[in-house]
């Protein structure tokens, strides 16, 4: 994830932790960047707001408190020319979010189609670029409508050329309180579940429960982590336990894609957390891993 800067969260004083998306899409070790967050889904004018911290602090569109952060589709589009798929996150932990019932999630499904994804609108916070799709991390609201609303965007995306791809990022409890019916109705390319924050199944304890997690079917589960000390108030385990917890895992289960990592800031910060376990994964036999696939 990238946008939030939870580093700088963590450490007010230190400035600037958060470099430009564009250093990150020439890291060879990202696959997926998803940015963080969509933390309204109906602000002012009926039209969601976004919040990327000290990244972008631009102008709204007018009638509206949607950020102006069209300077970003240039990195957007050397990610993508990288390889490197870009998605928009839904939720976060501090957001106005959810739906009513499943008409409105399908209106709202229209609308992040038009503003982030293969429509058009007036408001595109990042300019003439196309993200590759949107990522579920409801952590408040109602479990209203999230079915439908991944119903209604693969519908819109079904006759594109181009590929977009639906992720969740439920908390490791199961099922999740908000997704887990929507996780259960229709397919995610990619789960991300978080095994941080939540004692109850996190990494570093003895409860850790992927092998809940759909085990034995194709769909695509990654460990969700906590890139460093300071970006999770529990979960977080050494670089060199998460590579043998992934590289097992990897072994282990069909269902494993990858790992997922909260957030860039503090990946960099410490010591490139994300490297070390990029490799720890490298080093087992490689011919089981698909970073991308749709279930
Ligand atoms: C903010 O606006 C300035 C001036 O128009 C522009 O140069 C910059 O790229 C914008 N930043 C973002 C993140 O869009």
């Amino acid at each position: 994830y990238w946008g939030q800067n939870s580093y700088s969260a963590a450490f007010p004083n230190a400035e600037g932790s958060q470099q430009d998306l564009g250093i990150y899409c020439q890291d060879s070790n990202v696959n997926i960047i998803p940015i963080a967050f969509v933390n309204e889904f109906f602000g002012r004018g009926g039209v969601p707001v976004i919040n990327l911290a000290d990244s972008c602090q631009n102008a709204t569109f007018p009638g509206t408190d949607l950020l102006d952060c069209s300077g970003l589709s240039g990195a957007i589009s050397s990610c993508q020319d990288n390889g490197i798929l870009v998605t928009i996150s839904l939720g976060g932990a501090d957001s106005t979010i959810g739906f009513s019932s499943n008409s409105e999630a399908e209106t709202f499904a229209e609308t992040i189609w038009n503003v982030f994804l293969g429509g058009e609108s007036d408001t595109r916070p990042f300019g003439s670029a196309i993200l590759d799709g949107v990522d579920l991390d409801i952590e408040q609201g109602s479990p209203v409508g999230y079915a439908a609303f991944v119903d209604r965007i693969r519908a819109l995306s079904a006759d594109s050329a181009k590929r977009y791809y639906i992720s969740a990022a439920p908390q490791c409890q199961f099922p999740d309180a908000y997704l887990g019916h929507a996780l259960n109705t229709v397919a995610f390319d990619m789960i991300y579940v978080q095994f941080y924050n939540n004692p109850e199944c996190g990494l570093d304890t003895s409860n850790w429960n992927f092998n809940t997690w759909y085990p034995e079917s194709n769909v695509k589960i990654y460990i969700g982590a906590a890139a460093s000390e300071s970006a999770a108030g529990s979960g977080y385990v050494s670089a060199s336990i998460l590579g043998d917890i992934a590289s097992n895992a990897q072994r282990t289960f069909p269902s494993f894609a990858g790992v997922m990592l909260w957030d860039m800031s503090q990946a960099y910060q410490n010591e490139h957390y994300h490297v070390k376990i990029k490799k720890a994964l490298n080093a087992d036999d490689n011919s089981t891993m698909e970073p991308i696939c749709s279930v």
